[in-house]
């Protein structure tokens, strides 16, 4: 059977972007591969300072996990911190590419270009998470299309591990919905955390009320672009095609669509995710990452042996 692994930055609430661009794929791909669903706690320390604010946001992480269909019993939930090979195996990628290589990460040029401080750790961290993927043997990685590039960093960090020290990592390749790649967020620019424009997967009714209800409109067209891409999201084009004429010049009237569809989308999910508690996801975890820890203690054994460490 071959290996399926995404991750998710446990780095505040997740949001419509982040449920379609991955979690959804992840979940209608799960069962025909043996599959894998880390919490990237680690990446989220490139963001957050606040230990509360991290500790919350990995409880958090999990709940939405489990509240969008993904079952541990049939899935590896584990938490990257809890594998400490993760962060070893990314010291020796870290070793073996150049700086300028790192520099190209669009990730990274991003925040810099936003003027955003850019630790060390934003800098490397694609190799992070090619140690996250690497250590598996994961064979498809579904993620969104700001991913893409991390993916063949992955691929980069294996090819060039493969080549100085012989044959041990299998090279991931990218699962894209193209449909989803990119959901934009409340301004039309691609949905992110960083920008102030999301949709939260698990806001209250009246917090993605309000967050649809401030998505951007351009009053000189027929139809509200921004708020017809989101909307198709949930719908076919068939489905909206009378909706939006009906609706002709009225983007009040679209938002408000828009937010009952979302509601009704959402609050199922909503509700499973308020019976799951933090013990059942302390024991998730610690069953996830057990699992977890032994597929990536043995990988280990061999790179150790091949870099020279072990005496
Ligand atoms: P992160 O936490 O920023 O995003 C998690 C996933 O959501 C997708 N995504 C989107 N997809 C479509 N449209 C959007 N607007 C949108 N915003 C986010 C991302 O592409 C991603 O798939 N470094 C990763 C986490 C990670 C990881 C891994 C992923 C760490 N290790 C190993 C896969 C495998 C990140 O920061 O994603």
């Amino acid at each position: 059977m071959q290996r399926l692994l995404t991750g998710i930055q446990s780095s505040g609430t997740l949001h419509i972007g982040n449920y379609f661009g991955a979690l959804k794929p992840f979940v209608e791909m799960y069962p025909s591969y043996e599959s894998f669903l880390m919490v990237a706690d680690y990446h989220s320390l490139t963001s957050l300072k606040d230990s509360s604010a991290v500790r919350e946001s990995i409880f958090n992480t999990v709940k939405d996990y489990i509240a969008v269909g993904v079952s541990p019993e049939d899935v590896v939930i584990f938490k990257q911190s809890d594998i400490l090979e993760h962060t070893e195996l990314a010291w020796i990628f870290d070793c073996l590419v150049t700086v300028p290589f790192l520099m190209q990460a669009h990730a990274y040029k991003d925040k810099v270009a936003k003027g955003l401080e850019a630790n060390a750790g934003l800098f490397t961290y694609p190799m992070l998470m090619a140690a996250d993927i690497l250590l598996y043997d994961a064979d498809v990685v579904p993620v969104g299309e700001d991913q893409r590039q991390h993916i063949e960093y992955a691929r980069e960090a294996a090819a060039k591990f493969n080549n100085a020290y012989g044959e041990t990592f299998k090279e991931p390749r990218e699962y894209i919905n193209k449909a989803v790649a990119t959901v934009p967020g409340t301004d039309g620019k691609k949905m992110s955390k960083s920008y102030g424009n999301t949709i939260p997967l698990f806001g209250t009714k009246d917090e993605i009320a309000k967050a649809a209800m401030s998505i951007l409109t351009d009053s000189s067209g027929e139809s509200p672009e921004n708020v017809y891409n989101i909307h198709r999201l949930l719908r076919s084009e068939i489905d909206l095609a009378p909706i939006y004429k009906a609706n002709k010049g009225n983007y009040k009237a679209s938002k408000e669509a828009l937010i009952e569809d979302l509601e009704a989308f959402i609050a199922p999910m909503r509700y499973v995710r308020e019976n799951i508690s933090d013990t059942d996801v302390a024991n998730i975890l610690r069953e996830g990452s057990e699992h977890a820890r032994a597929i990536a203690e043995k990988k280990m054994i061999d790179v150790r042996q091949k870099v020279g460490v072990t005496l």
